[in-house]
């Protein structure tokens, strides 16, 4: 398993530009599946999520090119071939590929989703919101068989406004037969972006961004070019990992009213932040302030996947936080690996209390999941000596080539096989 090494100490200092948001691109990416004609989609990143839907929808008899960071996606020989678990386990978004397939071809036959373990995970309220639109629905052996020939519209009544549950009822509904409207829906900017996509070929959705999304059937939808948002949890990964250094960056490619409640929390801790259009820069304070008290929500509260990497900034915050994960049930798995770098945290069900202390020490850790591995990276760079980071891939999910980018910043880290 690859690791990184990482010699710890070193401010980051400079400009960078975030990729397209990982969360946008793997919903954008199952879309494609509902058009027959040419796609054409821009600043595509390397993500392995992304490499593994692609590989999914070659799977369905796509045609995917990449030329650069284009990629150029041909769905006229798509077919309702099934997603066998192999395939379907490597990452969450699989499951878009219900959605998908429902909306072009009326049936689909999926294997259960893999993801971060950072919780259960269920699908229920995908498959609850699918069968109030009428599709039959039989799961067995792990595999989730879909009949959507009696799919009808109406109101759709989310009982958590779910992301994922969302963008695959959208999917189901945008070819559909009747108008659909879904209520207490996901406001997540990637939700937005990939209705803009939808649109753009044709669709008629109305109110993405809002709790309350409504979709106009319609028959075909013709190809088109797109270039996604940018991936705002980079953007804030990598303020805090200047932040943690103590040092000046500017990011760029991401719109900043995507994330104020980041930069709410790092005016909090002493950061000195400037925000403007899709480019924010900020200065680390000598010492920081804890902020607190963190409580992840939806949209637009402050972020789940950006909770890691706040805790970690708290541990060498002078103070005493609260951390609250109201989204995921284990999203704390990476704090006893801070724990063995000397930080004080106590995390028990879905709180954790950090105290401060005044710097972490270098150790040998293990990634665990995708942002809590990144938090790892995040504390190996400010923490004394040397931290190596074990498990990587989980890592390379969300973020391209973190180990260049961060040396290309000041840091001192490599990567291991
Ligand atoms: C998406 O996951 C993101 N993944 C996650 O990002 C993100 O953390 C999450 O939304 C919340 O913002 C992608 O977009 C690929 P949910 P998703 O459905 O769709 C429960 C990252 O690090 N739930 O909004 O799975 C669920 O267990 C990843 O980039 C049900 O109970 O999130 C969780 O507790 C991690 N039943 C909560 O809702 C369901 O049917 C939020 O899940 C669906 C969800």
């Amino acid at each position: 398993m690859s690791k990184y090494i990482i010699d710890g100490g070193n401010s980051l200092d400079g400009t960078i530009c975030v990729e397209s948001a990982k969360n946008a691109f793997l919903p954008i990416l199952a879309a494609t599946i509902l058009c027959e004609e040419q796609i054409i989609l821009n600043k595509a990143p390397l993500f392995s999520d992304v490499v593994n839907m692609c590989d999914i929808l070659e799977r369905l008899g796509m045609k995917v090119k990449r030329q650069d960071d284009t990629l150029v996606i041909d769905g006229a020989s798509a077919t309702p071939r099934f997603v066998p678990v192999d395939v379907a386990k490597l990452l969450r978004s699989s499951i878009f590929t219900l959605g998908a397939l429902l909306g072009r071809f009326k049936r689909a036959r999926v294997a259960y989703p893999g993801g971060c373990d950072i919780g259960l995970r269920p699908i229920d309220l995908h498959l609850k919101g699918l069968r109030d639109m009428g599709v039959e629905i039989t799961e067995c052996h792990g595999v989730i068989n879909c009949d959507a020939t009696n799919l009808h519209g109406g109101i759709i009544s989310l009982d958590f406004a779910s992301v994922g549950a969302t963008e695959n009822l959208i999917l189901t509904a945008v070819m559909g037969k009747e108008r659909v409207e879904i209520v207490n829906c996901a406001r997540e900017p990637e939700i937005v972006d990939m209705c803009n996509f939808l649109n753009k070929m044709g669709a008629r959705i109305y109110g993405a961004g809002t709790s309350r999304i409504e979709i106009e059937p319609v028959k075909k939808l013709h190809g088109t070019e797109y270039t996604p948002i940018g991936d705002r949890i980079i953007a804030g990964t990598y303020l805090i990992a200047t932040a943690i250094t103590g040092g000046k960056i500017e990011v760029s490619g991401c719109n900043t009213q995507f994330f104020t409640s980041l930069i709410d929390k790092l005016r909090n801790s002493g950061c000195v932040l400037r925000a403007k259009g899709d480019k924010i820069y900020l200065k680390s304070p000598k010492t920081l302030k804890s902020v607190g008290f963190v409580e992840t929500n939806v949209y637009p509260a402050f972020p789940t996947d950006l909770q890691a990497q706040i805790l970690t900034m708290q541990t060498i915050s002078q103070g005493c936080c609260v951390v609250q994960e109201n989204i995921f049930e284990s999203r704390f798995k990476f704090v006893p690996e801070l724990i063995k770098m000397g930080a004080r945290v106590r995390a028990r069900d879905n709180t954790a209390v950090v105290e401060g202390v005044p710097s972490l020490s270098g150790a040998e850790v293990f990634a665990k999941d995708l942002r809590g591995g990144a938090s790892l990276v995040l504390a190996g760079l400010c923490a004394k000596g040397y931290t190596t980071v074990n498990d990587i891939s989980h890592i390379e999910r969300g973020y391209v080539n973190l180990d260049k980018k961060l040396n290309e910043l000041g840091a001192k880290i490599r990567r291991e096989e």
